[in-house]
């Protein structure tokens, strides 16, 4: 899965590697819609790949490779990042074993940050090196792997040496270990936040403003699916739905740089958040003096309920708000307030080569089979 090509490069680079060592390697784009590897894996070596999205592993992995069964075959996991694999590798380690599968090495490379819905991106020279020093190590990665799948123990090695990452637990020195407990132990909440709500609220922030042609690339292009064209005539934009993954093609690749963060939008979802969560202290509150529980067995009890309650109602929001802000936005006036953002004087980044839909490209992704 790639959202603004940086995967996608790792992806080509590992690609062609292997194929150079005479594997005959199949890439698919891991993307809604597309058709996704499932039933038995019948190659030699499947080679996750995906950007690491807010510590982990991005949702829609999961479910575009859910009818597929490793049986034993081999694996290993490939990340990009802006920072650090935090708790990625280890989730999508672990994803890959449930399904069945040997996961014999795992790694990954910094490329570009393209979290462009927050943050500038860098300047073209910077991401230039660091994209192509992201491509060397995937390359590296790949020649690690690539001799024979009994070399895993040496791959492994590799990836955790260079990246403090999770491969199968042996050979490993201790610092290492500690590096892979903390980023874990540290990630996997921030992950699973973001994979429940964040992303969520996330996507409700963006706007499309008035310099937004409706040509539909945006629509288009999603690898999740999550934009629809709606509106009509002048008012005729994209909305954002809940699919979204945050992978931010959409931002850095709209050509008329029309996609902002809407600071009106956080606003408001800020504040009706902030009123969900009074209610639910206030609704619990009555609740367990009501049911009269034992303060040992309210305490635990109220702090689960509060935690579900509250991210129930959060997800609830972005679905019942949207079609208010959606509405207020095509009205004259309000849509060039609602689009006007930090975010308009940011450059837009995408990786170099990358024109969209991974699919059609040269890269294709995964399931390597030796010839
Ligand atoms: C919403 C979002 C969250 C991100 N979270 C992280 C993160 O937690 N750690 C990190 O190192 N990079 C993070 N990144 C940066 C991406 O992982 C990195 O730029 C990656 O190479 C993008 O690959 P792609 O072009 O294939 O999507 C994040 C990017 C986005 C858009
Ligand atoms: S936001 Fe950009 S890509 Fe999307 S429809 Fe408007 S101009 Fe086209
Ligand atoms: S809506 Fe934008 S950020 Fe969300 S998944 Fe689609 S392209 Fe990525």
């Amino acid at each position: 899965m790639t959202g603004t090509g940086n995967t996608w490069r790792a992806a080509a680079a590992i690609s062609e590697e292997l194929s150079a060592k005479g594997w005959t390697v199949n890439m698919v784009e891991l993307r809604k819609g597309a058709e996704s590897p499932k039933g038995d894996f019948a190659g030699d070596l499947f080679v996750l790949s995906f950007p690491v999205l807010a510590f982990g592993i991005p949702a829609m992995v999961r479910t575009v490779l859910r009818g597929l069964r490793g049986r034993g075959s081999d694996a290993v996991v490939f990340a990009t990042w802006g920072g650090a694999a935090t708790a990625s590798l280890w989730q999508a380690a672990g994803f890959l074993r449930r399904k069945g599968f040997r996961v014999v090495a795992t790694g990954g490379a910094a490329y570009p940050f393209n979290w462009t819905q927050m943050l500038a991106p860098s300047d073209a020279a910077s991401s230039r090196s660091m994209t192509r020093e992201g491509d060397a190590e995937a390359r590296r990665f790949a020649n690690a792997v690539s001799g024979s799948t009994a070399r895993a123990g040496e791959a492994r090695r590799f990836a955790d040496a260079v990246h403090g990452a999770v491969a199968g637990g042996h050979g490993e020195k201790a610092s290492v270990r500690r590096t892979r407990a903390a980023s874990i132990i540290g990630g996997v909440p921030v992950a699973w936040l973001y994979s429940t709500i964040g992303r969520f609220g996330l996507a409700a922030l963006f706007a499309a403003d008035e310099r937004c042609t409706a040509c539909g690339a945006c629509a288009r292009e999603c690898p999740a699916r999550a934009i629809v064209m709606a509106g009509k005539g002048e008012s005729r934009r994209p909305q954002w739905r809940t699919r979204c993954q945050g992978c931010n093609r959409c931002i850095n690749m709209c050509p008329g740089a029309a996609i902002q963060s809407s600071p009106v939008r956080a606003s408001v979802h800020l504040t009706v958040n902030v009123v969900l969560i009074v209610l639910s202290v206030i609704g619990l509150n009555r609740l367990s003096a009501l049911a009269g529980l034992p303060p040992y067995l309210s305490i635990p009890a109220w702090i689960v309920a509060f935690v579900l309650l509250v991210v129930y109602l959060s997800r609830l929001q972005f679905t019942a708000l949207e079609p208010l802000l959606f509405a207020l936005e095509g009205m004259p006036g309000l849509r060039k307030r609602i689009g006007r953002s930090w975010t308009a004087g940011f450059g837009r980044n995408s990786a170099e080569g990358f024109t969209g839909r991974a699919g059609k490209q040269a890269g294709k992704k995964i399931s390597g089979r030796r010839r």
